[in-house]
């Protein structure tokens, strides 16, 4: 009678584990152990840089999303930065872009240098280009209500 307790909690136990994986489904559709498949090749949205408005940032401090296609002209290299050649401080006014914020222009000690930060080079790992993916699962996300800070605090 003594075991009879535990053997009932690892059959139960072991039930449920096969339920639950029988029910677990990944987001990509395929088993875990499958190896991932190429991408597919999505429409960028947006034409050209000048003809779009920005898009609704939907928390303070989000990366505005990029709102222009980046075909053609995304290309960062160690000593090239093409999104740089129209966002740049130097560069803004006559491209008629919106600037970089301050806080790309910040070092480690949060000192103001002249040139961008290697930590902003890479634009894309935070600002991202859109495409017609649809989403992968429903949500009901929905925006907290904020005042976006002024630009030269940013
Ligand atoms: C030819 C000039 C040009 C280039 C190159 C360019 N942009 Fe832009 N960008 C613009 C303009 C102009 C806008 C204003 C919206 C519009 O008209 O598309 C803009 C808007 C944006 C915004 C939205 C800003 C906001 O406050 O909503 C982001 C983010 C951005 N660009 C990032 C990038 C990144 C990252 C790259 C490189 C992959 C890039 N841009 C390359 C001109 C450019
Ligand atoms: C580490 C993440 C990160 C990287 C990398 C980054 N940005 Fe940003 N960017 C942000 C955030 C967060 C904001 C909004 C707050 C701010 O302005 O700092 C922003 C704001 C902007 C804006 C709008 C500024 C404004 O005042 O409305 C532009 C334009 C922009 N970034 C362009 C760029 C370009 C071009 C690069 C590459 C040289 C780049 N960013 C790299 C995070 C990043």
């Amino acid at each position: 009678m003594k075991k009879f307790f535990p053997m009932t909690l690892m059959a139960v136990t072991a039930l449920f584990a096969a339920v639950t994986m029988a029910e677990t489904q990944t987001l990509r559709g395929a088993d875990v152990a499958i190896a991932d498949q190429a991408p597919v090749e999505r429409t960028q949205l947006g034409g050209k840089p000048g003809a779009q408005k920005g898009i609704a940032r939907t928390f303070e401090q989000q990366p505005p999303l990029i709102p222009h296609m980046t075909a053609n002209f995304d290309e960062v290299t160690l000593e090239e930065n093409q999104c740089l050649s129209c966002h740049d401080v130097t560069r803004y006014k006559e491209k008629n872009a919106p600037k970089i914020g301050v806080s790309h222009m910040k070092d480690s000690s949060g000192k103001v240098q002249k040139t961008v930060s290697s930590a902003r080079w890479n634009c894309n790992t935070c600002h991202i280009p859109q495409t017609d993916a649809p989403p992968l699962v429903d949500n009901t996300f929905k925006s907290v209500p904020f005042k976006l800070a002024p630009v030269k605090a940013r």
